[in-house]
């Protein structure tokens, strides 16, 4: 099969469905299939209208079988930024994103959409895995900071970034275009809402002076629609206490911080079944979700999640469609047992309009300046080049 006929099979199905949904008339949808089919008979390829970007982007979130909190998913807003050009546009709709979801605590659903990948050589990608994340340095003292971010500190660092070596320095974003060098982009402090997390019962956990970002925005994931891939367009929701709590702070591999809470708990570590580790767990969540709340920053715990999950549940499936899901995320990593969705059985299907995982560009991009150190050492002399080796 052709890649054209590829394309315009998975156009149309998108079309159809989508059109469907919308309860737009026959009439209208083949006049719609007539016009798409001569596009991409003629250039290769096919636009989507904000309409069909807006409902293909909330149906991708529907189908993503990892998200447990897509009850939500008509409520996505979609931001069209598929006009913009160049790095500087393109981080500042990024700074806007962040503004504008963030809403002070009264967190918006939000997808801001760039061009697609139709001529790879201007394709666009964000190179950071959320637009807001937490710096990480190997320092001789072991690992400052998010450790997951080690690599892609050490670009930015490369970019000619500084940060200030604290655990939770907020990483700038990075705008690459094509096979162009990448370009990085500070975003401004204040826009950056966070939460420095205290515990209701516990005075000593804030002496531990953690803290967490607002909103979680996902940038490294293309979104598919119809056949056309968008390679750029980050998109959030709010966080469910769990991912900071049990997750981000709690992992060895990240914050590690069960000890540190277990022993300001007092608690006796020096045997597993005394299970200090999941009394520290269950207090370090406590602590997220009552500091949220007290900084009015949307938040969901786990239980209301998989109730809400539950309800997602039924009405697609009195809306006809079938529900896929994938068990090993969507059970929450506390207490699954006591959730409903631990009982039940999801069948882990991929259906698109969906969101996928594709190479991660920073990796990319340090290899390819390994192989052509040279060539960049002389680049060094373009004025307002902004790349600086080392
Ligand atoms: N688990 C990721 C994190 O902890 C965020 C993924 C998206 N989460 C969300 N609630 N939309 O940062």
């Amino acid at each position: 099969m052709s890649r054209h006929q590829a394309l315009l099979e998975e156009a149309e199905r998108f079309i159809r469905m989508c059109y469907g949904e919308l309860g737009r008339s026959e009439e209208e949808t083949e006049r719609r299939l007539v016009e798409v089919k001569r596009t991409i008979a003629e250039q290769g390829r096919y636009e989507h209208t904000e309409d069909e970007l807006r409902h293909g982007a909330r149906i991708a979130w529907r189908n993503s079988n990892r998200c447990i909190g897509r009850l939500f998913w008509e409520t996505l807003e979609v931001r069209d930024a598929r006009s913009l050009e160049t790095e500087e546009e393109i981080a500042g709709a990024l700074v806007d994103h962040i503004a504008y979801a963030t809403n002070g605590g009264k967190i918006r659903p939000v997808l801001t959409v760039f061009r697609p990948a139709v001529d790879a050589g201007r394709q666009v990608r964000i190179l950071n895995n959320q637009l807001i994340r937490y710096a990480g340095y190997e320092t001789g003292r072991g690992i400052v900071g998010d450790p997951d971010s080690v690599a892609f500190t050490s670009l930015c660092t490369r970019l000619g970034w500084r940060g200030e070596g604290t655990a939770f320095d907020v990483l700038p974003l990075v705008v690459r275009i094509g096979d162009r060098a990448p370009r990085m982009f500070p975003i401004p402090r204040d826009i950056v809402m966070e939460v420095p997390l205290s515990h209701p019962e516990l005075p000593g956990l804030a002496d531990l002076r953690l803290q967490w970002y607002a909103v979680p925005i996902v940038s490294n994931m293309r979104l598919e629609i119809g056949g056309l891939s968008y390679t750029a367009a980050p998109f959030n929701g709010w966080y469910m206490g769990t991912e900071i709590g049990a997750r981000n702070l709690a992992d060895e591999r990240r914050y590690d911080m069960l000890p540190r809470v277990a022993s300001l708990m007092g608690l006796d570590t020096s045997r597993e079944s005394y299970l200090w580790r999941d009394k520290a767990l269950v207090e370090l969540n406590v602590a997220v979700l009552h500091s949220y709340k007290e900084h009015g920053v949307m938040i969901v715990d786990h239980h209301t999640a998989a109730r809400q999950f539950t309800r997602f549940e039924e009405r697609e499936q009195r809306n006809d469609r079938s529900i896929t899901g994938d068990w090993t995320w969507l059970i929450p990593p506390v207490s699954p047992a006591t959730t409903p969705i631990f009982h039940k059985h999801y069948e882990d299907r991929t259906v698109t309009p969906n969101f996928f995982y594709q190479d991660r560009p920073h990796e990319a991009f340090e290899k390819a300046v390994n192989e052509r150190e040279i060539e960049l050492a002389e680049s060094i002399v373009v004025p307002g080049c902004p790349f600086t080796p080392q």
